[in-house]
C-alpha cells in the first residue's frame, strides 16, 4: 500500500480492508517508542473545503500518534481558493510541501481529480454524495471488532441514503463480505440506483421506508443524518428531516447484542438516552476512526512497511 492513494473503498478490496484492520491492531500491541518512529519525520497535508471535526482532527492526531506532523487548510475561506486560486494548483503546491494529501471537496470526483496532479498519495476525505472511503474503514473495523465478524451479519442502513456518501463507501464494504443489507429511507431519500447498480450483483440489498419493519432482524443499526446542504429545496428538508428517531423505545426491538452506529455529527436522528446504553456505539466507532486512520497512513507512508 506504500505511496497509494486512496479514493474508493472498491480500490482496497477485502484484502486491502483486512490489511488495514491487521495493521490498526498491530499498533494497537506495540509499545509507544515504536509506534512514534513509524511516521517519523513525514507530514500530512489536509485541504478541507467543507466542514469537518472528526475526519481533520482525527488524521491530525492519528498522524502525532504514529510520529508525524500535519498541516494544512480547515477552512478553505482563509486560503487562496478565497482569491480563486484553483483546486489544481492548491493541490500541487501541498504536494511539495507534504508526503501525503486528505482533500474533503463538495465535488465528486474532486480526490480522483487531485491524484491525477499530485504527486505524493491523496486520501479522500469525502468528494461530494460519492464516497468517504476512510469512514467507511472504520465502519467495519467497527463490526468486526464489536461484533466478531463481519460474514453473516444483518446491517440496516437508516435515513439519508441519497445524499449521504459515507453509505456508498459502506455498501461498497461491504459487498466484499456476506451480509444482508436493510436501507431504510423515506422515498425521497432512496439509495440513488445508479451508483449502487453493481453492488447489487453482489449484496443481498433490501428496501424499504420503515425501520419497524426490519429491526428485530438486524445486528447493526447505522444511523445517518440528513444532508441538509445538499437539498437542492429547502422545504423538502424540512419535509424529511426526523423521519427516523432510533430511542430507547427502538432498542428494546433490537435482537440481543444488536449495535447502533453513526458517522457522526448526530443531530436528532439518535436521542441522547441511547448514549449511555450498551448498544450504543457511535463514540467508539469514532475512536476507531483514528486508529484506523493511523494504519492507513502508517501502510502508506511508512519505510519498509508491510
Ligand atoms: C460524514 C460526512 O462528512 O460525510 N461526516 C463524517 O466524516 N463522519 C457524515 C455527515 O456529515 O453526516
Amino acid at each position: 500500500m506504500r505511496g497509494s492513494d486512496v479514493i474508493s473503498v472498491r480500490d482496497l478490496g477485502r484484502e486491502g480492508l483486512e490489511r488495514v484492520f491487521a495493521e490498526t491492531d498491530r499498533i494497537a500491541a506495540m509499545p509507544e517508542a515504536e509506534r512514534r518512529r513509524l511516521c517519523a519525520g513525514r507530514s500530512l497535508g489536509y485541504l478541507f473545503f467543507e466542514p469537518s471535526t472528526r475526519t481533520r482532527l482525527s488524521f491530525e492526531a492519528a498522524m502525532a500518534s504514529v510520529g508525524g506532523t500535519s498541516l494544512g487548510i480547515a477552512d478553505s475561506a482563509t486560503s487562496s481558493a478565497q482569491k480563486g486560486e484553483s483546486l489544481a494548483d492548491m493541490v500541487r503546491i501541498m504536494s511539495m510541501y507534504t508526503d501525503a494529501l486528505v482533500l474533503r471537496h463538495p465535488l465528486d470526483g474532486s480526490s480522483r481529480f487531485a491524484a491525477e496532479v499530485s504527486d505524493r498519495p491523496v486520501i479522500n476525505g469525502g468528494s461530494g454524495t460519492e464516497e468517504h472511503p476512510t469512514q467507511a474503514i472504520q465502519d467495519l473495523y467497527t463490526m468486526r471488532r464489536e461484533r466478531g465478524r463481519i460474514d453473516g451479519l444483518t446491517v440496516g442502513i437508516v435515513g439519508d441514503l441519497k445524499y449521504g456518501r459515507t453509505v456508498y463507501s459502506l455498501l461498497h464494504a461491504l459487498g466484499n463480505y456476506d451480509v444482508k443489507v436493510h436501507l431504510v429511507s423515506p422515498e425521497s431519500l432512496r439509495i440513488r440506483p445508479e451508483s449502487v447498480y453493481e453492488i447489487r450483483k453482489r449484496l443481498d440489498l433490501a428496501e424499504s421506508t420503515s425501520l419497524g419493519d426490519c429491526i428485530d432482524e438486524l445486528d447493526v443499526v447505522y444511523v445517518t443524518r440528513v444532508q441538509r446542504e445538499r437539498f437542492p429545496d429547502s422545504e423538502e428538508y424540512q419535509r424529511v428531516r426526523g423521519s427516523y428517531v432510533v430511542g430507547t423505545d427502538m432498542l428494546q426491538k433490537m435482537r440481543r447484542g444488536a449495535i447502533v452506529m453513526h458517522p457522526l455529527p448526530r443531530l436528532d436522528e439518535i436521542s441522547t438516552e441511547v448514549d449511555s446504553t450498551p448498544a450504543a456505539r457511535y463514540f467508539e466507532q469514532a475512536r476507531n476512526g483514528m486508529r484506523t486512520r493511523a494504519a492507513l497512513l502508517a501502510l502508506i507512508l511508512a519505510d519498509g512497511g508491510p
